[in-house]
């Protein structure tokens, strides 16, 4: 082995990778902030806390970002904790943009998925989960919010069993919930870490380990929360254990309980996950999978980001790099363009600081400045044959709208417009097949994304448009050439911008409609960004 290869396989070994997914308010923010402060990266844990209250603070983020008090933008958070780099890629708090969260999902290797204790699986949960175990994506289960009253623990579990279908295995369990709650008994070590609730939320808490067993612990318990403890850890310790096997394919999840607001079970779950949590591995493409310590350097775009400041007026392209090692001003080919590239500016970002990076590795990613030639999902690769990763899903829109040019001499830049917002997978632009109008219709998975795209026209094309929401709900892309297709009077014909046929539906009985009178239509809920 070469020197570059050992090196490129040491960086690889300590690279983890992962975002979290959960339900607004779950407590997505906190915990971030709490494994930033256990990782040591507590410059990072002051900015997040900074972001979450800037519905208060004076930023100059995206305009729409200050008037609406809300956060879109999402970068990524890497720190070192005991000789491994962890990556943590942000997602966008609001579910109007959970588009985003499904992609970023993409480019990360495990995910931590946060559950309200009182509130179990909600309905953001489930969709981010789908993601998951569509993937096959290795997933670690924390349950927050200990502290106050919550569901039972053994109800929880079951809910993620019988709401999810995964399998589950407790990692600790808690000693009671709400005022009762004391702290976590670690399954792995046999003990139980006691707490002590301190004033300070900021800190480290006070952890005391003890043998449950220990008298002290009955001694300072009421009865019901004792026995249902002693209840709880007896019939885990006999419960199914962790199969590496199953967790790595997503089909097990190791579940957490704490609080992360009181830091509660953080650190355990910090260590444990770190020790668990898989590194980069293979990647599916065109041709052969790639591996992360082949010696060619290669990697995707999964987000594009538009205006993260006002200062800098330029976009940004996030890469996750697959395989090799990253160096600034490296030349790479594009394999959708075919063109060669300069990476000459790379860099980490955070928030509004930018700080440059020279060298990179699998399971890292950089910020690379778009003038233009990169696209939602691109893949880049500096030598050998042309190949694609796997290409990023297009997630049906939800929400539809008509948009109308103001001032028709504009008419060239709105095209213009809708072109690059689709590339960068901001808007899905639908164009009625049968339409004498050049008014096309805009799809979005949340409907803040319109507010967004309007802002965009606007502010970078001088583009002023008429929003009209449309009486459609589901959007179906064709798998299959129908002669003769019958479909209801309201079910609108048309061609997404790379002319692929869809159908978009009023409703469910339109969409039935369509199945019924064309046996054998394929039509997919799923499709790719670009051809
Ligand atoms: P999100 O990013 O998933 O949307 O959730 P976030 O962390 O912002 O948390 C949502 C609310 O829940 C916050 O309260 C936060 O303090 C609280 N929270 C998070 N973890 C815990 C926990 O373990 N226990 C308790 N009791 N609360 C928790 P907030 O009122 O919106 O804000 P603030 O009081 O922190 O200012």
């Amino acid at each position: 082995m070469t020197a570059t290869q050992a090196q490129l396989e040491q960086e690889v070994q300590r690279r983890r990778t992962f975002a979290i997914i959960s339900h607004p308010d779950a407590g997505k923010t906190t915990l971030t902030e709490k494994l930033l402060l256990y990782g040591g990266a507590v410059h990072l844990a002051g900015a997040v806390k900074a972001r979450r209250a800037q519905q208060h603070a004076v930023s100059d983020w995206m305009e729409l970002e200050k008037q609406r008090g809300i956060s879109i933008t999402s970068t990524v958070l890497s720190f070192d904790y005991q000789g491994i780099r962890v990556n943590l890629l942000d997602t966008p708090g609001h579910q109007d943009f959970s588009e985003d969260t499904y992609r970023t999902l993409l480019a990360a290797d495990s995910a931590v998925m946060i559950l309200d204790a009182a509130r179990g699986i909600q309905a953001q949960t489930l969709k981010l989960f789908d993601v998951c175990k569509q993937r096959k994506m290795p997933l670690f289960t924390f349950i927050n919010k200990m502290d106050r009253p919550a569901l039972d623990p053994l109800d929880l579990i079951g809910e993620v069993e019988s709401v999810l279908g995964i399998k589950t295995v407790a990692m600790n369990w808690p000693l009671g919930n709400g005022v009762t709650f004391k702290g976590v008994y670690d399954l792995h070590e046999h003990q139980l870490h006691w707490f002590e609730r301190g004033e300070d939320r900021r800190g480290r808490a006070d952890v005391t380990r003890l043998s449950p067993t220990d008298p002290a612990i009955k001694e300072q318990c009421d009865s019901e929360t004792y026995r249902n403890f002693i209840d709880g850890v007896e019939l885990l310790e006999a419960a199914e254990e962790f199969d590496p096997q199953m967790f790595a394919l997503g089909q097990q999840t190791p579940v957490y309980f704490g609080s992360a607001a009181n830091n509660f079970g953080v650190q355990l779950f910090l260590d444990q996950f770190l020790s668990m949590a898989p590194l980069p591995g293979l990647r599916k493409t065109d041709a052969q999978p790639v591996t992360p310590q082949e010696e060619r350097f290669s990697g995707f775009v999964f987000k594009i980001q538009a205006d993260m400041n006002p200062k800098h007026r330029d976009h940004v392209a996030f890469l996750r790099i697959c395989s090799g090692r990253f160096e600034r001003g490296m030349k790479v080919k594009n394999t959708r363009t075919n063109d060669t590239l300069r990476l000459s500016n790379p860099m980490q970002l955070f928030a509004q600081s930018r700080e440059t990076v020279d060298e990179a590795f699998p399971g890292d990613v950089v910020g690379l400045v778009n003038a233009g030639d990169l696209a939602l999902g691109d893949t880049l690769y500096d030598s050998g044959q042309a190949f694609r990763f796997e290409p990023i899903p297009q997630f049906p829109a939800e929400h539809f709208i008509r948009v109308t040019v103001e001032d028709p001499s504009r008419r060239k830049q709105f095209r213009k417009a809708l072109d690059q917002l689709t590339l960068e997978g901001a808007v899905q632009v639908f164009w009625m097949e049968d339409s004498t109008t050049y008014d096309p219709i805009l799809g979005a998975v949340g409907q803040l994304q319109f507010e967004v795209v309007e802002h965009r026209l606007k502010q970078d094309y001088g583009v002023d448009v008429r929003l009209e929401p449309m009486p459609l709900k589901f959007v179906r892309w064709l798998g299959n050439e129908v002669t003769n297709l019958q479909i209801s009077r309201s079910t609108r014909p048309a061609v997404d911008n790379w002319e692929r046929k869809v159908l978009l539906f009023p409703g469910q009985w339109d969409m039935d409609y369509a199945h019924e009178k064309n046996p054998g239509i394929i039509l997919n809920a799923l499709s790719t960004l670009g051809r």
